[in-house]
């Protein structure tokens, strides 16, 4: 399994960098209630949450170009919902435009978006991102053989 490395604020100007490199928002990742982890070692690798009690929302994943198709992308999310279900989240949640097929052979759901806590609802992402287009995505770590 692979060790995350969790990034405190003066590891976040990198992960800044990928963020923005992917094209994926980048300019609250300094803003409360967020962790951040990256895959450690090699070409990093980045995934965080949005903590809102015993949900999260799953965000800013991204791996480097060079590095995609080698595990690393499916890695750090196995090893996030194992982190997340340590401290106490049962449910992960995410919306996602390019990587619903990534996300459902990780065992992530379709999910109805009024069935998302309205913290949840009220987040950036949710409100900004077209219901249209991007699928919405529930883990059940309650449930989730982890
Ligand atoms: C999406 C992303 C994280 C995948 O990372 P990766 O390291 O290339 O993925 P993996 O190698 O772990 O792939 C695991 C499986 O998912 C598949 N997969 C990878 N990206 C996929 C995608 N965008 N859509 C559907 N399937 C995908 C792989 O083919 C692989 O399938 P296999 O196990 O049958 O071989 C990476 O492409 C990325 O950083 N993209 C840009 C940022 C982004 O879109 N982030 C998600 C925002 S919600």
């Amino acid at each position: 399994m692979l060790r995350l490395t969790r990034l405190h604020d003066s590891d976040l100007a990198q992960l800044e960098v990928a963020l923005d490199a992917a094209n994926l928002p980048y300019d609250d990742v300094r803003e409360a209630g967020r962790l951040f982890y990256s895959s450690g070692e090699g070409e990093l690798a980045f995934v965080g949450m949005e903590i809102f009690g015993a949900d999260a929302l799953l965000r800013s994943l991204v791996v480097p170009s060079a590095a995609r198709g080698k595990g690393l992308g499916k890695s750090i999310v196995e090893a996030l919902a194992v982190e997340a279900k340590k401290i106490g989240i049962e449910r992960l949640w995410l919306l996602t435009t390019t990587a619903a097929d990534f996300f459902a052979a990780i065992g992530f759901e379709p999910a109805a978006r009024p069935e998302a806590p309205r913290k949840i609802q009220t987040t950036r992402e949710f409100r900004d991102l077209c219901p249209a287009s991007a699928a919405f995505m529930k883990l059940d770590l309650t449930r989730a053989h982890q």
